[in-house]
């Protein structure tokens, strides 16, 4: 079935909370909806029918402090997930991304990855992502817990592409 990746609609939104998903996707969903209503980014969301297989949210600007000290003007892609994975629903988000943020006149885009995810990193490089040269940045994010919030700092790398 044809692969679609669109910006997540209201109608989007209620198809996906009114299915059974664990906490912390529901909660994802809204939080990057409500993002995206505040204009700080895009919410990108891949369909196969009606079956949601993919997400990924465009930042405006970087989440990290010392890459908008670099490039104020990048575009960033965050929280990319494919579900299933290997069946080109990852290059397909990132192609809507860059297009995206192309057309919206953003000079490059960048994204972190984890040292500990061969697979994502092999895959951004083949599309021509590089190291933006600069050390590490720090992805700092909450996990939400019965026991009460954990905060994760994880070292990642940061790959960048110019889309110019
Ligand atoms: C990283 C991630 C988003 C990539 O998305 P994906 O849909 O699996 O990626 P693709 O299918 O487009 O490409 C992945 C690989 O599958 C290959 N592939 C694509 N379509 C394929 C198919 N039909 N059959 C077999 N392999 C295929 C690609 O060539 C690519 O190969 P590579 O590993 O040599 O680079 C996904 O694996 C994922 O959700 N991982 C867990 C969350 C995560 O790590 N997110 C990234 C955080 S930085």
């Amino acid at each position: 079935m044809e692969l679609r990746v669109e910006p997540c609609s209201e109608l989007d939104l209620e198809r996906l909370l009114s299915q059974d998903l664990v906490p912390h996707v529901a909660a994802h969903h809204r939080e990057r909806f409500a993002l995206q209503g505040a204009g700080a980014a895009t919410y990108l969301l891949a369909w196969r029918g009606h079956q949601n297989v993919g997400r990924a949210t465009i930042y405006n600007e970087s989440k990290y402090r010392p890459v908008r000290v670099t490039y104020p003007a990048t575009a960033e892609i965050n929280a990319l997930e494919a579900y299933p994975q290997r069946q080109g629903i990852g290059t397909a988000l990132i192609a809507a991304a860059e297009s995206r943020a192309a057309h919206r006149r953003f000079p490059s885009i960048g994204l972190a990855v984890e040292p500990s995810n061969p697979d994502a990193r092999r895959l951004y490089e083949r599309l021509g992502y590089v190291l933006w040269g600069r050390g590490r940045v720090v992805d700092e994010w909450v996990e939400p817990r019965d026991d009460g919030d954990l905060v994760h700092r994880d070292p990642c790398d940061y790959l960048i592409k110019s889309l110019s």
